[in-house]
């Protein structure tokens, strides 16, 4: 990698990690607009009404889907019951549209910021729903320091609702001992390379060994004969993988976020795969659109058009 591309990175990665910078962007009546073109890009709108559609797309071209309505870190109890309550008319808007697909979510958005106990209460409200209406429900995973939260509330509530999935991040170190726990519980697992920037004993940068890991996580949970998604957008990997026919699993799915290899999914699901788009919509977008920027640089040059001429943007009709 050029040096100056780490330093890219570097500074994207911790300006979203930024809670003022996310704060001034968010306020701002010329900052958010403007962003708010590149973060179209990968956020399927601000509002349910303006993912609903997309997502229907997308199941109409035999896609699966996840829907995330896009938030982290609230540290307002309001806040948190709000976004509990959007979700919960997500799951229903989804189940009277007999959409029985998945829903992900941040455990900060509902709770976990201001403590644990409000976080599972909420999830418990929104994993009841969800199986009512056989939604799937993805626990997204979030910065090393609350890591181990997460997975306490998840483990807590995961042999009562085998609905409720979680999301591992390869690039730990932990993940190796945690994997082997969380194989015991029915809910899938979504592997993830990891989007965060964390201090080196704690997590492997990208690299081959990283891959190795990945292929290694996934081996492991084929063979457990365990609900997996596969969440990345690396072509190299998938391509292993595909070698391995680990896609040829029933338990197996291919996942990648909405905007990202748009061609690569196309080509997964043409062959077969059981292919899965995420979709995320709100207002609090920032810090996903800091990670889509700083995963792949050259993501800059599109923000850029994408600002100047928004007809550029990635719409369905590229899948
Ligand atoms: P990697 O970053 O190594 O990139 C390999 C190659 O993939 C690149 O060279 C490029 O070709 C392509 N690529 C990768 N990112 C791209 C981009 N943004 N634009 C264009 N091309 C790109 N993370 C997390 O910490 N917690 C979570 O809960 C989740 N949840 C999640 C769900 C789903 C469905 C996905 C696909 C990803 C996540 N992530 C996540 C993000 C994940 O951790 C990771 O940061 C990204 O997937 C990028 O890593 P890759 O595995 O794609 O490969």
């Amino acid at each position: 990698m050029k040096k100056t591309e780490e330093i890219v990175i570097q500074a994207l990665k911790s300006a979203a990690r930024n809670a003022q910078m996310k704060h001034d962007v968010q306020q701002s009546t010329e900052l958010y607009p403007l962003l708010w073109k590149a973060a179209n890009r990968y956020v399927t709108g601000e509002e349910r009404k303006d993912a609903i559609p997309i997502a229907r797309e997308f199941i109409a071209k035999d896609y699966q889907i996840s829907l995330e309505f896009i938030g982290e870190n609230t540290t307002d109890l309001m806040e948190c019951r709000k976004a509990k309550d959007e979700y919960l008319q997500l799951i229903e808007g989804m189940g009277a549209l007999a959409i029985r697909q998945t829903v992900s979510l941040d455990l900060s958005h509902i709770g976990l910021s201001v403590n644990t106990e409000l976080a599972y209460k909420h999830l418990i409200e929104l994993a009841k729903k969800a199986y009512q209406f056989r939604i799937t429900l993805m626990i997204s995973m979030e910065e090393s320091s609350k890591t181990s939260d997460i997975l306490d509330i998840y483990k807590k509530i995961a042999n009562q609702y085998s609905n409720v999935g979680i999301t591992l991040q390869v690039h730990l170190y932990r993940t190796e001992k945690d994997l082997q726990q969380l194989i015991q519980y029915p809910g899938k697992i979504r592997l993830v390379k990891g989007a965060f920037q964390e201090p080196i004993d704690v997590a492997q940068k990208r690299s081959e060994a990283l891959n190795e890991r990945y292929l290694h996580y996934v081996e492991q949970l084929i063979n457990a004969n365990h609900p997996i998604s596969i969440a990345t957008h690396d072509e190299v990997l998938i391509q292993e993988m595909e070698q391995r026919q680990y896609f040829n699993h029933p338990n197996v799915e291919i996942e990648m976020l909405y905007g990202i290899q748009p061609d690569l999914i196309c080509q997964l699901k043409e062959k077969g795969y059981r292919c899965k788009i995420y979709l995320t919509y709100g207002t609090d977008w920032y810090l996903y659109l800091c990670h889509r920027l700083a995963e792949y640089p050259e993501n800059l040059y599109l923000a850029v058009a994408d600002i100047i001429n928004p007809s550029t943007l990635t719409r369905s009709e590229n899948y």
